[in-house]
């Protein structure tokens, strides 16, 4: 069996700069350096910067009482008011808020300064999407999907989560122009997001497997692993080598590995051998 990686697999440039800061600040410190929420979404690197000292807490009330030398804000962004009480508590902050995110902020604001009634297409559970509800002011709504609209008052403007489709981005678009006379639209989708779903549908198309590597909490990740299956391929969806099972390569010659933007290249590695082990216990 031979096992092919996909080219862009592993860390995007917003989590690089995130993880970078956040050891940076680490090593500064040795000790009471907090990040609202996790980092980045992968389990194994969070443990890594617990190790370090850097260590996630769920929101303003889990730094009550804490010695706090300085506070990372997750690539995701935090809401603006969040952001406010970090200010007012003068604590030193290091943001690490992808700039790719930042700039979907900072067209949330302006299509409501400019009194558009702004759509947030994407997830409302995410954290990036909490945060960018916060910046596109009240009337705000997040939609799931073109059948997922509210009722539209007047001028209406589109702000995507980073990690959606394009595909997801026209159909609103398309439903969204047929009930508003003026639409104003921003395609905030992370062109690594975009990059990282081709190339890893185009490997799926040539293998009989594929192994995607991430965290189970990462919304891009599990993009990858939805779109190897749309495709008709068998795809596992892991976090770790050790969830490697021999069964899933009985039959294929070729198989294929993809990951999120925020697996570490030594897990995708890991996974890597693994595989290649697997193989040869099999021989
Ligand atoms: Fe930023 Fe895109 Fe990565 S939004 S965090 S560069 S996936």
């Amino acid at each position: 069996m031979k096992v092919y990686r996909s080219e862009g697999a592993g860390f995007c440039f917003g989590v690089r700069r995130a993880i970078d800061l956040a050891f940076k600040v680490a090593g500064k410190y040795k000790g009471g350096v907090y990040t609202l929420g996790p980092l980045i979404h992968n389990p194994q690197v969070i443990e890594k910067l617990v190790e370090t000292g850097v260590k996630p807490v769920d929101d303003l009330r889990g730094l009550a009482g804490k010695d706090v030398k300085a506070v990372i804000v997750r690539t995701h962004g935090i809401t603006q008011q969040t952001m406010r009480k970090l200010i007012e508590r003068q604590y030193e902050i290091i943001d690490a808020t992808c700039p790719y995110v930042k700039k979907a902020q900072h067209y949330a604001k302006l299509l409501k300064e400019k009194g558009y009634q702004v759509l947030i297409l994407g997830d409302s559970e995410h954290p990036e999407v909490k945060g960018l509800l916060s910046y596109a002011g009240r009337g705000a709504v997040c939609v799931k999907g073109s059948d997922d609209l509210p009722a539209l008052k007047g001028k209406v403007g589109i702000v995507v989560q980073t990690t959606m489709t394009i595909g997801a981005l026209k159909e609103l678009v398309a439903t969204t122009i047929e009930n508003t006379k003026e639409l104003d639209v921003y395609n905030t989708i992370c062109s690594s997001t975009v990059v990282r779903l081709k190339e890893t549908g185009d490997l799926a198309g040539k293998v009989d497997v594929m192994v995607i590597v991430g965290g189970r909490n990462s919304a891009n990740t599990s993009q990858l692993a939805a779109h190897c299956r749309s495709l008709g391929v068998p795809t596992h969806h892991i976090e770790t080598a050790t969830e490697l099972k021999q069964s899933w390569f009985s039959d294929a010659t070729k198989a294929g590995i993809s990951a999120g933007a925020s697996t570490p290249d030594w897990l995708i590695d890991d996974v890597e051998k693994s595989i290649k082990a697997l193989r040869r216990t099999r021989a």
